[in-house]
């Protein structure tokens, strides 16, 4: 089915807007991030209440480094936080906990709280929740090949059997598979190396809300606006309804 009348199954979020909507209350940049990870909480909520199966958000890029030393540190000490805040309630809720992105730049502390929560919640299967820490779309695309590259090297795969899916499946995402629905808050229409091979065919969903200010209202609204569209890969729109009827 290709007309996207039915729930997206995965939603990919960039969390963006935490700053302005920090600045705008004359508040450090570091009180957004805060509102940050609340608004996330309810968007996860939302997001298992109404069905969603796989939750994907942009937590911190590989170019966030580059942001002040006080501001990256002061995210770090928001996740430590965070993982130990809420993991427990995740894994009662059964939401598989996935990390995405090169963590071993982490400290061994944040690795292992990480690794911890990843663990604890493995066997959860209600939602899967991947949230991107020191990801880069990129860096995606360059991981995988070199784990291509590996196994050509010990003689697994032939050059010849290189296609799409055995590169997808060495993505980050694996077997989870691309977004149906990818939302940006905070009004900039970009992607910002975010998940650059999955959303190929992935539709698009801007809102100037601010990340603090995105609530489960507005994540209806993004959806009621996804399934007013028409997927059509390539096909054409006649070609689209024959199939959906
Ligand atoms: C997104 O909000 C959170 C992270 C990148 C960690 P920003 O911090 O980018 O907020 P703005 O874009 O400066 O308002
Ligand atoms: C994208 O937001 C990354 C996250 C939300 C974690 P940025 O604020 O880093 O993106 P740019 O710099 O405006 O493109
Ligand atoms: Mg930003």
């Amino acid at each position: 089915m290709t007309i996207a009348s039915d729930l997206p199954a995965h939603v990919a979020i960039v969390m963006d807007g935490n700053g302005r909507w920090a600045e705008k209350k004359n508040r450090p940049r570091t009180f957004g991030h805060q509102a940050g990870v609340k608004a996330l909480r309810k968007i996860v909520e939302h997001s298992g209440r109404i069905g969603i199966r796989n939750l994907t958000v942009f937590a911190f890029s590989s170019e966030n480094w580059k942001r002040p030393q006080k501001e990256v540190n002061r995210l770090m000490d928001l996740f430590m936080r965070a993982l130990d805040r809420e993991v427990k309630e995740l894994n009662e809720n059964g939401v598989q906990v996935k990390f995405i992105g090169d963590l071993t730049a982490f400290s061994p502390e944040l690795q292992k709280k990480i690794e911890s929560a990843m663990l604890r919640t493995a066997n959860n299967e209600r939602m899967t929740l991947n949230v991107a820490a020191n990801y880069g779309g990129r860096w995606d695309i360059v991981n995988a090949a070199r784990k291509i590259a590996e196994a050509a090297v010990a003689g697994k795969i032939k050059p010849e059997q290189i296609d799409e899916s055995e590169f997808a499946r060495r993505l980050a995402l694996g077997e989870n598979g691309d977004p149906d629905l990818f939302i940006r808050t905070g009004g900039e229409m970009r992607i910002s190396n975010f998940l650059l091979w999955d959303s190929a065919y992935t539709e698009f969903f801007f809102t100037p809300l601010l990340w603090p200010e995105f609530s489960p209202k507005a994540l209806d609204e993004a959806i009621s606006i996804y399934r007013s569209r028409e997927r059509r890969y390539g096909l054409t729109g006649e070609q689209i309804r024959q199939q959906s009827t």
